[in-house]
């Protein structure tokens, strides 16, 4: 098959669609022929050499895709050869084919683009298990999303707003906010000009919940804009992973503090990507499917142009998803 091959690490030139080893589906896989592969924030850093897959893990990059099933490995039972799968892994989606636990697939409907499928795993994944099942998100409460306009945001403005929940985001231009709001999102703060904590209590007493890609950089700021008893979540660490932490202002609120990551977990068990998949798909995709979520996807370009891909990724053009076709 061919793959996303690295020369080395460094800036997007370093990708090459190059001919690689053909996986093969070990016990409680499916081998995927890939339609698609989204591409994530994580992939850029490990290109530049500041993210290593987790031990186990190809080191081809790509943390999702779309397909058809087209080989069942050992011991799978409930996935037939030609389903039409999208999947959340932890490496191995920028190439022609890829072996994926059976736990980590989510079926795609005949009449549900698998080319915007690609892009969808590790939204839901990530907002599902962050927001419902970290945060216990509920009707009536206000979320901060930070970058709301980004793959994550896009999709977790439209399952907050699902869930009942008031949503206020942050965005670094008018024009993405306007978008957002048509998402659904009620509070519009440019986080250019405007101060997010003032933004947040002149809404309610703070935010109950706020999903948080900036680390460091924000972790003051945020503390000050959540409610008592409210959930700061870290996701991403785009400001800085080191910061001072003052305790005496979390205490106060009864806050709670988490940090978490998902390529991380382990493919079975307890706290696994088979578990949060199995959440997603009982209680998230039939909405996405049924089209009340809808995939955004900013642009998909065909996988030899990965390069141009990662570089508008990081140019903070993209409004959602990137993607990348693999096969028609
Ligand atoms: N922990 C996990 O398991 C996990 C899983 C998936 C993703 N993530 C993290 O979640 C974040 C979003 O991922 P993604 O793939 O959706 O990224 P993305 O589409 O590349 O978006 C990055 C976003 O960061 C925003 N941003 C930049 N500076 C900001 C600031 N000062 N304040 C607020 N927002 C700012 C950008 O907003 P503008 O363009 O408007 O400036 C952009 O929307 C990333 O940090 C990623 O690493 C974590």
């Amino acid at each position: 098959m061919r793959a996303i091959e690295l020369d080395g690490v460094g800036g997007p030139e370093v990708m090459r669609w190059a001919q690689a080893p053909d996986p093969k589906p070990g016990h409680g896989e499916v081998l995927i022929d890939v339609v698609a592969a989204g591409v994530n924030r994580a992939d850029l850093l490990q290109r530049q050499g500041l993210y290593a897959p987790p031990p186990g893990a190809t080191t081809i990059m790509g943390l999702e895709c779309s397909g058809v099933i087209a080989e069942l490995g050992p011991g799978v039972r409930d996935w037939r050869v030609g389903d039409r799968v999208c999947a959340l892994m932890s490496g191995g989606g920028y190439a022609e084919r890829v072996a994926v636990p059976e736990g980590q697939l989510l079926p795609v409907p005949e009449d549900f683009d698998l080319g915007a499928a690609a892009g969808l795993p590790e939204v839901a994944a990530t907002v599902w298990s962050n927001l419902v099942t970290t945060a216990g998100l509920r009707a009536g409460q206000l979320v901060l999303i930070h970058g709301g306009g980004s793959g994550i945001g896009t999709h977790a403005i439209q399952v907050a707003r699902q869930r009942g929940a008031r949503v206020a985001v942050t965005a670094g231009s008018d024009e993405k906010l306007r978008r957002c709001a048509e998402l659904g999102a009620q509070v519009l703060i440019n986080y250019r000009e405007q101060d997010f904590v003032e933004m947040v209590r002149a809404e309610s007493s703070g935010a109950d919940i706020i999903l948080d890609n900036m680390g460091a950089a924000y972790l003051a700021r945020n503390i000050q804009a959540l409610a008592p008893h409210g959930h700061l979540v870290v996701i991403g660490m785009q400001g800085g992973t080191t910061a001072e932490l003052n305790l005496g202002a979390l205490l106060v609120k009864w806050g709670n503090l988490h940090a978490t990551n998902l390529r991380g977990r382990p493919a079975t068990g307890k706290h696994s990507k088979a578990e949060v998949i199995s959440e997603v798909r009982r209680q998230l995709w039939p909405l996405v499917t049924d089209g009340t979520i809808v995939p955004v996807i900013h642009a998909e370009l065909p996988i030899a142009e990965a390069a141009e891909a990662h570089r508008l990724l990081d140019s903070s053009e993209a409004f959602g998803k990137v993607t990348l076709r693999v096969r028609d």
